[in-house]
């Protein structure tokens, strides 16, 4: 950890949320580095996991992997299951609110987690996560989807897991790709209860002034 965000770290106005965020070997490294920029920016701690395949997509798309371990509190090897966020009693006692996000997510990853299989740390912080009733938050990316993937989501559904799928969204007329990067990094933050206006929201005059553009008079 550098000494910058040790100092922010151990900073107790700054500090009270602690999220733990894994890369994984899913297309879409820009979605982690624009998640890891906006919490850095809101000074929430920030303890990264990258797995290899993780690594490698990300110097594929991003050029580095180390672009992302800049803009973190921490960062874990993907095998160090001794290392402290792999303790439940590291959540347990914490003041901190503590949550996980798997951005981008492997349909590896996510098969994984629905059969709770933990051998390696971001497994193992999913399962401890889980028990311990931590907000879990997952960003699975694959196209098409099979019976596999849609059943494993479905299950980790059910276990409480917030689902935010990277689907294009057009509503607000992005016209970036950082438009439609910002739009899913404000639903995450929604979720984490973050202040994040990255993208403007929908309002009911929209849909007046929409349905007027389109010639149509009924009020809504
Ligand atoms: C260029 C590239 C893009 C990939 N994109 C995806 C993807 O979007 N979703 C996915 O589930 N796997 C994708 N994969 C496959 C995973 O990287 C592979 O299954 C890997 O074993 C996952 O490891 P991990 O889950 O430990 O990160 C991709 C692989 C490559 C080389």
């Amino acid at each position: 950890m550098n000494d910058e965000r040790r100092r922010e770290r151990t900073d107790g106005e700054s500090r009270d949320m602690r999220v733990i965020v894994g890369v994984t070997g899913a297309s879409g490294a820009i979605l982690a580095e624009r998640l890891l920029q906006v919490l850095r920016e809101r000074l929430v701690e920030v303890d990264l996991i990258i797995t290899p395949a993780g690594r490698y997509i990300v110097k594929h798309e991003l050029g580095a992997p180390e672009k992302l371990e800049e803009l973190a509190t921490e960062t874990y090897d993907i095998y160090d299951t001794a290392a402290d966020i792999a303790s439940g009693s590291q959540y347990a006692g914490s003041q901190n609110r503590v949550a996980l996000i798997v951005i981008p997510c492997t349909m590896n990853v996510v098969a994984k987690m629905a059969h709770g299989i933990s051998d390696n740390l971001l497994l193992r912080v999913f399962d401890v996560a889980l028990k311990e009733g931590k907000k879990i938050i997952i960003v699975p990316r694959e196209v098409p989807l099979n019976e596999n993937h849609l059943e494993n989501l479905l299950k980790l559904r059910k276990m409480g897991v917030i689902i935010i799928p990277p689907l294009m969204t057009f509503y607000y007329k992005p016209g970036r790709i950082e438009d439609m990067v910002n739009y899913i990094i404000q639903k995450i933050c929604d979720h984490l209860n973050i202040t994040c206006e990255l993208v403007p929201r929908w309002h009911t005059d929209n849909t007046s002034k929409m349905r007027r553009d389109a010639g149509d008079d009924t009020r809504v």
